[in-house]
């Protein structure tokens, strides 16, 4: 039994996360929001705790874990030879959505980093997040609340889909107010490397610690095998959702007219079809159901909603998908990434 804790973010008591608090305490998996996404959450040095969460998800034992702790600090608890970067970015960018990868000390068990010598820490800045770590004085390992290769939750709903029945405890906390996943950077190297991108860009990290190289997984357009992913996660197919995505680019008036063209023709094989586009364009398909991801003025918009859309497509049906594409720099390089993940990096160009 999956037990559902409702926390009113803007007015609780403390005491009202002591259910969870215990949960955790005593090798449990409570799930919880971030402003982020959705965490599934264990204690992360506690190897038979952290080993439930991969079993919950589905999750490749070769797929390391965030630590989520409460004050940058934490950070020598937990890691060797921490660069000054590090100090640097802590100081700009936490408590928010950025994961930084250190030398793992050995008290964190190698389940917890998917084997690996390094962790993956990240302080998030949402007040439950803060308060549970705080509260039960528990390091929490948390990757993403949903079942491996489903897109990451960003409502309770999503979590309650993917999980119910499989862990102890689900708080919902309301909507993750980001909804991409944190940014990771790696600080093992030298430059350091960008390695997923999400709200805190490159530009912003270069601001503060100069030269930042980026993985080619993060930038390439194709899946390219001979590629290995420094962060695995980025290796496995992710987001997917059961219809066939296909990203549209090219000018703004061809992409219109070849995804209407596109979809008459599917509707024409009847198929149910529907376009991903934003409030700009939300009157200009003919045909087929029309998915708003937010607008083009904010990114922020496009970015909180994307999961949410990828799962709607599941619950309506839809066979055959086409979304508009998106600017591949700063937020976008982020939802890019996303959306290029789920659409199996299927592009098509409008002027073809
Ligand atoms: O925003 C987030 O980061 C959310 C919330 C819950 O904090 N968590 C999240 O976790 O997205 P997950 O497990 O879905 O994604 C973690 C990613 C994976 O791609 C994993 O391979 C990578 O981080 N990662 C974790 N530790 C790593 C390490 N030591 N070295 C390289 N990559 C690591
Ligand atoms: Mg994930």
């Amino acid at each position: 039994m999956t037990q559902i804790l409702r926390i009113n973010r803007d007015n609780y008591q403390e005491d009202e996360l002591l259910p969870a608090v215990k949960v955790l305490k005593m090798g449990g998996l409570v799930a919880f929001p971030t402003e982020t996404v959705y965490g599934l959450g264990a204690n992360a040095l506690d190897a038979t705790a952290a080993t439930k969460i991969y079993a919950a998800k589905g999750r490749p034992s070769d797929n390391p874990l965030i630590v989520h702790i409460n004050s940058p600090e934490d950070i020598k608890d937990l890691a060797e030879e921490i660069p000054d970067a590090a100090w640097q970015l802590a100081k700009h960018f936490w408590p928010g959505p950025l994961t930084m990868v250190l030398k793992k000390q050995d008290k964190i068990p190698s389940e917890t980093c998917g084997g690996l010598e390094t962790v993956g820490i990240r302080c998030p800045e949402d007040k439950i997040a803060r308060d549970l770590i705080r509260i039960s004085g528990v390091y929490i390992a948390a990757p993403s609340a949903n079942l491996s290769g489903k897109p990451s939750p960003t409502m309770a709903e999503h979590v309650i889909h993917d999980m119910d029945g499989r862990i102890d405890m689900i708080i919902d906390g309301g909507g993750a107010t980001l909804g991409l996943e944190s940014t990771i950077i790696d600080l093992t190297c030298n430059p350091p490397m960008l390695l997923r991108p999400g709200f805190i860009t490159l530009s912003m990290l270069q601001n503060v610690i100069g030269d930042v190289k980026v993985d080619p997984v993060v930038t390439t357009r194709k899946p390219d095998p001979s590629l290995k992913p420094k962060a695995p996660g980025m290796k496995y197919r992710h987001y997917a959702p059961e219809g066939n995505l296909t990203i549209v680019e090219g000018e703004e008036d061809k992409v219109i007219q070849k995804i209407n063209n596109l979809m008459q023709t599917e509707v024409s094989l009847g198929k149910q079809v529907g376009v991903i586009t934003t409030s700009e364009h939300q009157n200009a398909y003919k045909v087929g159901k029309v998915f708003v991801i937010g607008d083009r003025e904010h990114e922020e918009s496009i970015a909180s909603h994307l999961f949410a859309i990828l799962r709607e497509l599941d619950v309506e049906h839809i066979d055959v998908i086409y979304a508009e594409s998106f600017l591949d720099m700063e937020l976008g390089q982020a939802i890019m990434n996303r959306l290029l993940k789920a659409a199996g990096y299927h592009v098509i160009q409008a002027e073809e």
